[in-house]
């Protein structure tokens, strides 16, 4: 599977293009909506690549801000998590809801989602394990998990959606997450757990004890 980095969006976003080695019919599908229209056409147009599908990792502004021209531009089909309202964008025809640990299979591309609440409440994470990689949104950066101090958020959840849904992949894995944080733009799992604090907590109260103290060296 080829996999295309598009950097740009509000803060040091993240999004990508996912295509299939050997299709036939080049078709892509794309994880968040963060980098401009214009910019996300123009990479399709350079590989003559059309757009299958738009896959959402949670529907926080800057994640989905060019949903609405890319839905209006192409005719790709718009996936979330079952209740978000992110899928609200699409015409009912072209909505994928997706359960937890449902596999999404479009443009010969196969993502399982993985749902991952916390830093929002309608987070998903992508799994696509032909290609050994994970796309991660807000969730879990290159460096630190997603913040959860904010209306809405909870650290516990985020620590049992890294616990139940993260710690049980390959270490081989690697991370694509939503944002550029790190000191790198994406690191494999193994990697994470070595150099990831937060990953390495032993228990949920321990991980929210870092997670306070993070927030507090941010003021
Ligand atoms: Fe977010």
């Amino acid at each position: 599977m080829e996999i295309v980095t598009i950097e740009g969006g509000f803060d040091r976003n993240l999004c990508y293009l996912l295509a299939r080695d050997d299709a036939p019919d080049r078709e892509a599908v794309l994880i968040d909506a963060s980098a401009s229209a214009d910019r996300i056409l123009s990479e399709l147009a350079a590989r003559r690549w059309r757009l299958a599908c738009i896959a959402i990792t949670h529907g926080h502004g800057d994640h989905i801000v060019s949903l609405p021209p890319l839905l209006r531009d192409t005719d790709a089909v718009l996936a979330a998590w079952r209740d978000s309202a992110v899928l609200d964008h699409a015409p009912p025809t072209r909505r994928r809801p997706l359960d937890d640990g449902a596999w999404l299979e479009v443009a010969g591309v196969r993502l399982q989602a993985l749902y991952t609440p916390g830093h929002a409440d309608d987070h998903l994470c992508y799994y696509a394990p032909e290609a050994q990689a994970l796309f991660t949104g807000d969730l879990l950066f290159v460096g630190r998990p997603g913040r959860t101090a904010g209306v809405g958020q909870d650290p516990r959840q985020q620590y049992r959606s890294l616990r139940d849904r993260i710690a049980p992949l390959p270490g081989a894995v690697r991370i694509l997450p939503g944002h550029d944080y790190g000191p790198v733009p994406s690191r494999s799992l193994a990697e994470e757990r070595a150099a990831n604090r937060w990953l390495q907590a032993q228990d949920e109260d321990e991980f929210v004890r870092i997670c306070e103290a993070y927030e507090a060296s941010r003021r």
